[in-house]
């Protein structure tokens, strides 16, 4: 199959299919930190390339639940945050619309204000052999539920201060971004 992995730099789940024996490329307008097949640049403009499935993850810092405390400081509405919200919006729902048959987007819970269409199911870290809680929606079209492969007792969460979902640094956001592996291998295997 020829797999498009969007907004990916890290190749973790380009990998994972390249290892099945797919045709599988990232694409971001970061270069790729690992060897593989990358196109450095606007993912919008590589959609209409002959895709059998495509993998999202587009930005979510101004569409997510956690940000709307900077939505709404002191309960009103922040204008310009507001437009970079519905301008994510935008972006993900090019990716949500892209011509190709089977389509899963991934990104955590999204602010309400934002509409969103419906998520299909919501997965866990923990439940793909890490030990991370981190609730992650799934938008899926023509593919079936990911089913968990390893669920893990102990789990911790990613509000507890200065563990390694917090830790800070010049790489804090890309470090934070990054995809896991536990869930690259059962989306290959699963949907591979
Ligand atoms: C939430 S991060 C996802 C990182 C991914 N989980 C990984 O492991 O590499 C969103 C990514 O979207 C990329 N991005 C933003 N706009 C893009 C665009 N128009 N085309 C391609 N990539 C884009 C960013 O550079 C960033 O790496």
């Amino acid at each position: 199959m020829k797999v498009l992995i969007a907004c990916e730099y890290s190749g973790i789940v380009r990998n994972a299919f390249a290892k099945k024996g797919h045709d599988a490329w990232s694409c971001d307008i970061l270069p790729t930190e690992s060897k593989g097949n990358h196109i450095q640049g606007d993912v919008l403009e590589h959609l209409d390339k002959g895709w059998d499935m495509m993998i999202a993850h587009p930005p979510c810092t101004y569409l997510s639940n956690a940000g709307a405390r900077f939505l709404y400081p002191k309960g009103k509405l922040n204008e310009d945050r507001y437009k970079l919200g519905l301008k994510a919006k935008e972006f993900f729902m090019a990716l949500y619309n892209a011509p190709i048959n089977k389509i899963c987007v991934e990104n955590p819970t999204s602010s309400k204000v934002f509409d969103l269409p419906k998520h299909t199911q919501t997965i866990q870290p923990y439940e793909y052999g890490h030990t991370i809680q981190k609730r992650t929606c799934l938008w899926l079209k023509n593919l079936p539920q990911l089913k968990p492969t390893n669920i893990v007792k102990e789990k911790q969460s990613t509000k507890i201060a200065g563990n390694w979902f917090n830790k800070g640094g010049k790489d804090r956001q890309k470090n934070r971004s990054k995809f896991f592996e536990g869930i690259a291998n059962a989306m290959a295997d699963q949907w591979g």
